[in-house]
């Protein structure tokens, strides 16, 4: 089953416990329950040697995929985030408050899940992707969006991305979904990347597409 649209009634399998540590920062910005469960079980289904997450924040969405890639046995984590987001903005040491939780969750996401190598980037994604694509990866399986929710922001990371998968690859944007009608009233905005993405990559460049409302808004994505 290697396809996305066949693997989505199991993506969507909420019936299993993760046990993940608990969200502590100021705003609850951690990955859904729900959300994390089909992070779970999408990997557990794709199996990916490279992951790269943009958006790390507490390292939950990290905890829960390293969790994932060993039990299937290991693989690579890349994870960027930086003591900031050009969409907010809140005091320094709120954002040092936050780096903290994140360097205590991926050290125990380290610890938990040895046969995961966990590497964590410092900096905008704007600019460490560039760094990672391709003097140290020509590839990646499986790509967490996750952190602008923006339209432009999540090109901007999409286009330098978008050359460096392979067929089967699976990218997951967050906070976005095609059926806007579903998005919470604060991301109306964003509902033309969807639509873009479908018109664009989906008819045009062979990317199959499932869009949903659970848990965190998402769209869902695999190159064919
Ligand atoms: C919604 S949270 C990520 C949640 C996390 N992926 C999870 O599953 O729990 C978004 C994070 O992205 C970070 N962020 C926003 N824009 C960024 C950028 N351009 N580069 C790196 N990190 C960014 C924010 O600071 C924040 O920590």
């Amino acid at each position: 089953m290697n396809n996305l649209k066949a693997a989505w009634p199991a993506i969507c399998d909420f019936s299993i416990t993760l046990d993940l540590p608990p969200s502590r920062w100021q705003h609850a910005w951690s990955t859904h329950e729900l959300s994390a469960k089909r992070l779970f079980q999408a990997i557990r289904w794709q199996r990916p040697d490279v992951i790269v997450e943009t958006g790390t924040f507490e390292g939950l969405g990290t905890y829960t995929m390293a969790k994932a890639v060993q039990e299937n046995g290991g693989g690579r984590i890349f994870t960027i985030d930086y003591d900031g987001d050009p969409d907010v903005s809140i005091p320094m040491e709120d954002w040092l408050q936050l780096r903290k939780f994140r360097e205590e969750n991926l050290q125990l996401a380290r610890d938990t899940f040895p046969k995961v190598e966990i590497n964590f980037l410092n900096g905008d994604s704007r600019k460490m992707l560039p760094a990672v694509f391709p003097a140290k990866l020509d590839r990646w399986d499986f790509f967490f969006q996750d952190s602008m929710h923006f339209t432009s922001g999540i090109l901007e990371e999409w286009e330098i991305m978008k050359p460096y998968a392979r067929p089967g690859s699976v990218v997951v944007f967050d906070d976005v979904c095609l059926d806007w009608k579903k998005l919470p009233r604060h991301l109306l905005g964003q509902k033309d990347f969807c639509l873009n993405f479908a018109l664009g990559d989906g008819l045009a460049g062979g990317w199959n597409y499932q869009s949903t409302a659970e848990g965190r808004a998402q769209f869902w994505a695999q190159k064919g």
